[in-house]
């Protein structure tokens, strides 16, 4: 995964973008549909599911788990073996660059009576793991990272021992110290194997996709706001049908093509069959209170009962404003194409209380700070956030994406408004969430080319 061919992208400053897409498939919905497709008794059929390379690094790691997988353009037909029919993994687990996957294996996997060890790239070896590690190990689980950067953390490669005959996970008490759905998922996933219920509470209800399956499957489950219980008594059949779901479309990556229309004059796009489940539409509600013309269409509800939307944005002025607290949580992953609106906002846009982005696929807030900068946007770098001045012409720059997606996408937004060619170096990072994204750019008229080097 992590030899794909270099890309750049070419972006230069573009006219009104028009027209009507779909994006891929939810990729945090789309690790969970898989995982919990492959825990099932029978076929699961999956539809919308993403090709980029983050759910393709879950897909594999079951495959070699022993679960098949077959996809065709029209779905993607899992195999289910139960929860006690996994098989020793053949080989290390290569994670690639997804945190998810390995995050919500590492919780799984704990509970099983072989041993795993898992691994990713160089961003994600980066990556702390001690948030899934220390609360799995107070559980019983026989899992360690390694040592790395901060004496105080571990990171990938991961090491899980089997447990053994007679040994099982106990229940959990967890008041966790972030908002975290990845570790989140991670203990209710440990929980299907534990001999107690597992309680957790987050500071902020964090996205909330796998206690929506869960709830779905049948699984014993409560919620309460920003708390989860998971009591596997003895009525529960410990196990689940084969089901079909179809994946709504990423709101992280519909954010991209919405926010150029909200940047660039003239603009009108919408993007059909978007997830809306409320845990993820920090960013839309945000836009509202800037003045975005935004609207929302319902359009039905996809795997897990998420309900999805046809959002449409066109082009206005846009005012700066702050953003922090809870909905920061709602918008995590949507704040390196914000501070690209943020640049030609009028006034200062401050982002506060997101200092998790420092430990995403890249330092986003260092990250974003010398990309706006190169685009010769003001702008200043907190512990926990960033403060942007809007309004400033725009320059073209040469961008490197140190691997990370967003950065590379929200480099692309800045690129479509600048005076001259912007080039995007490492622009094959966007194929973990986003693949196809210069052609739908191209599709509503933006003047993009993407060159394999
Ligand atoms: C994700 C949770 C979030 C998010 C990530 C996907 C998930 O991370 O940023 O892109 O699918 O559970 P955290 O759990 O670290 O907040």
């Amino acid at each position: 995964m992590s030899s794909a061919p270099k890309k750049r992208y070419r972006v230069r400053r573009s006219g009104p973008l028009i027209g009507s897409v779909r994006v891929p498939g939810d990729k945090s919905i789309g690790h969970r549909s898989l995982i919990f497709a492959a825990l099932g008794r029978g076929v699961s059929r999956i539809t919308g599911l993403s090709e980029g390379l983050d759910n393709a690094a879950t897909r594999q790691a079951f495959r070699s788990m022993g679960v098949a997988i077959e996809s065709s353009d029209a779905a993607t037909s899992v195999h289910g073996v139960g929860l006690r029919g996994l098989r020793m993994p053949t080989d290390v687990v290569d994670c690639g660059n997804s945190g998810t996957t390995m995050r919500l294996l590492a919780g799984l996997l704990s509970g099983q009576r072989f041993g795993t060890r898992m691994t990713g790239d160089d961003s994600l070896t980066r990556r702390p793991m001690g948030r899934v590690i220390k609360p799995l190990r107070a559980r019983g689980a026989h899992i360690a990272g390694t040592a790395g950067d901060k004496p105080d953390e571990v990171y990938p490669p991961i090491s899980i021992a089997p447990l053994v005959e007679g040994e099982a996970l106990r229940g959990l008490e967890y008041s966790m110290p972030i908002a975290s759905a990845q570790v989140k998922s991670a203990l209710l996933l440990s929980g299907l194997y534990a001999s107690g219920p597992t309680a957790i509470e987050e500071p902020v209800l964090s996205r909330d996709h796998t206690e929506r399956m869960m709830l779905a499957l049948g699984v014993p489950l409560q919620t309460a706001g920003a708390s989860v219980v998971l009591d596997p008594n003895d009525d529960w059949a410990r196990g689940w049908e084969p089901f079909e779901w179809r994946v709504p479309g990423d709101p992280s990556s519909a954010a991209f093509p919405l926010l150029a229309a909200a940047m660039i004059p003239g603009s009108r796009v919408s993007v059909q069959d978007v997830c809306v489940n409320p845990t993820r539409t920090g960013l839309f509600d945000w836009l509202r209170l800037l003045g975005v013309n935004i609207s929302l269409r319902p359009s039905g509800h996809g795997a897990g009962d998420e309900p999805m939307a046809e959002i449409d944005v066109r082009h206005g002025t846009v005012r700066g404003s702050v953003a922090g607290g809870e909905l920061i949580v709602r918008m995590i992953d949507e704040i390196p194409a914000v501070c690209a609106l943020a640049a030609v906002s009028t006034g200062r846009t401050e982002i506060r209380d997101a200092a998790e982005l420092r430990v995403k696929e890249s330092d986003r807030i260092a990250t974003m700070a010398q990309v706006l900068d190169a685009f010769g946007v003001p702008c200043e770098e907190l512990p926990d956030g960033l403060i942007i001045t809007g309004g400033a012409p725009l320059r073209g720059a040469e961008i490197e994406s140190r691997g990370d997606h967003r950065i590379a996408m929200a480099a692309t937004l800045l690129g479509l408004l600048a005076e001259g060619e912007s080039l995007i170096d490492g622009a094959e990072a966007v194929d973990t969430s986003f693949p196809g994204f210069v052609g739908l750019l191209r599709s509503l008229g933006a003047d993009i080319s993407e060159e394999t080097l």
